[in-house]
């Protein structure tokens, strides 16, 4: 019966308690996992009444609100600062629901069609390689600012046909987007926001009148059944590629080789792996980095109707933080080495690239990405350890590595 599992004051008083944290970005700046564990044991789908809001933190949970659209929809907004937001036209893609969903999908999802990304990949390579070739071994580097940043903002660049000398701008605009991610002025944030936008947009004028070589380009072109993406609509996922894109893969790098750094014999255990079967190695290692790192800490959604989840009645309207961090390293799926980094881990159904209908269509780019930088450091490098404090950003949204020094050792 419903009324029996309803949230009642005194039961959530102590749920309230425990999830606060959730909602201080500075929690994040510490090691968050502890916290996540307690949550899974003790209140796996827990009631945080300041906001109206339910966390689920258990893996099983995750996936069935992600995979039930209808009933927990995205157009009410994917982070908690948006509860109570109506937008009449969406911010982004992953802000909409069937059937707008479904139309953008298939409009999208063409720019990033695996045999498109697999043909980066020498531009990838060579991007890679540059940045590893200023790496010294045995010289402490921070692999934050010399891989992980640049890295995903060059390809990112490239992808959108975007020139040398405007990196620094995209690097600025998409920092200035992420909540938390810095400590810059909300006006200053606000402006550069605004300039990214009309960056883009302009690119997409530009490229539909004359295409090039570029996803603009080819996005700008898609049609499926007679409609195409209104002006509006590319530059809004314009702006999406360009954020959900770059912070996300630079914090499984950096998250990523964190991870290896943290086991000894870890790297040396992949490049033994990766010699004897070259084919299979590395994508399981990267898979690890995600699950490790969780880019993405979470994302919400929003009840449209009363549900039972996990044993509670979550109630119309309700939004609901699903904690992608805490699932990732959930007992019950990942074994007691959940929280261990093994990249030879297998199977690993991570859901860091989220699950069903908005699954990250860039999921194929960040995976090869992370693939050639695993290979072009394991063709110099035999070891890796940490070499410093890790610095981490304070964002409930984005798992960010601000500086993470470590050492590469030679072969
Ligand atoms: C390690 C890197 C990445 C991680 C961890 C990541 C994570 C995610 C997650 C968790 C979602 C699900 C959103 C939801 O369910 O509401 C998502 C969706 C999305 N991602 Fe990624 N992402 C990564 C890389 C990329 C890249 C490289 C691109 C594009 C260049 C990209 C573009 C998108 C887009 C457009 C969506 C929305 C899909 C939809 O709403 O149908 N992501 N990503």
């Amino acid at each position: 019966m419903a009324d029996d599992v309803s949230p009642s004051a005194a039961s959530t008083e102590g749920e309230t308690n425990l999830t606060a944290p959730l909602l201080d970005p500075s929690f994040y700046a510490d090691d968050p996992f502890p916290l996540y564990a307690r949550l899974r044991a003790e209140a796996p789908v827990a009631r945080n009444d300041t906001l109206g809001l339910w966390v689920v933190s258990r893996h099983a949970e995750v996936v069935a609100v992600s995979r039930d659209p209808e009933t927990f929809c995205s157009s009410k907004g994917i982070m908690t600062f948006e509860i109570g937001s109506a937008y009449a036209t969406p911010p982004t893609m992953m802000h909409t629901d069937p059937p707008d969903h479904t139309r953008y999908r298939t409009l999208v999802q063409p720019g990033f069609r695996p045999t498109y990304m697999r043909a980066l990949e020498p531009g990838i390579r060579a991007r890679a390689r540059a940045l590893v070739d200023r790496i010294e071994p045995g010289v402490p580097v921070d692999v934050v600012s010399e891989l992980a940043v640049p890295l995903p903002l060059q390809v990112i660049s490239d992808l959108l046909g975007v020139p040398e000398d405007e990196w620094p701008r995209f690097f600025r605009w998409s920092e200035a987007v992420i909540p938390g991610a810095t400590d810059w002025p909300e006006e200053e944030r606000a402006q550069l926001s605004m300039e990214m936008v009309t960056y883009l947009l302009e690119a997409a004028a530009d490229r539909r009148a004359s295409p090039r070589d570029d996803i603009i380009s080819e996005l700008g072109a898609a049609e499926v059944d007679g409609d195409r993406l209104t002006d509006a609509e590319l530059g809004m996922v314009l702006v999406q590629l360009l954020v959900a894109g770059n912070e996300t893969t630079r914090n499984m790098m950096s998250g990523g080789l964190l991870g290896f750094a943290g086991v000894p014999g870890e790297w040396e255990r992949l490049a033994e792996r990766s010699d004897a079967s070259v084919n299979r190695a590395l994508p399981l290692a990267v898979e690890e980095m995600l699950r490790w790192t969780t880019p993405v800490v979470a994302f919400m959604r929003t009840a449209t109707r009363e549900v039972e989840l996990g044993g509670r009645t979550i109630g119309a309207d309700d939004p609901v933080l699903m904690l992608y961090a805490s699932a990732n390293r959930d007992e019950s799926v990942f074994g007691p080495t959940a929280d261990t980094f093994d990249s030879g881990r297998d199977p690993n159904p991570h859901v860091a690239f989220g699950f069903g209908a908005h699954f990250c269509i860039g999921a194929v780019l960040a995976r090869v990405e992370g693939r050639i930088l695993l290979e072009e450091l394991l063709a110099r490098f035999g070891s890796i350890e940490a070499a410093g404090p890790v610095v981490r950003t304070a964002s409930p949204v984005i798992a960010g590595v601000k500086s993470a020094p470590v050492v590469f050792g030679a072969q």
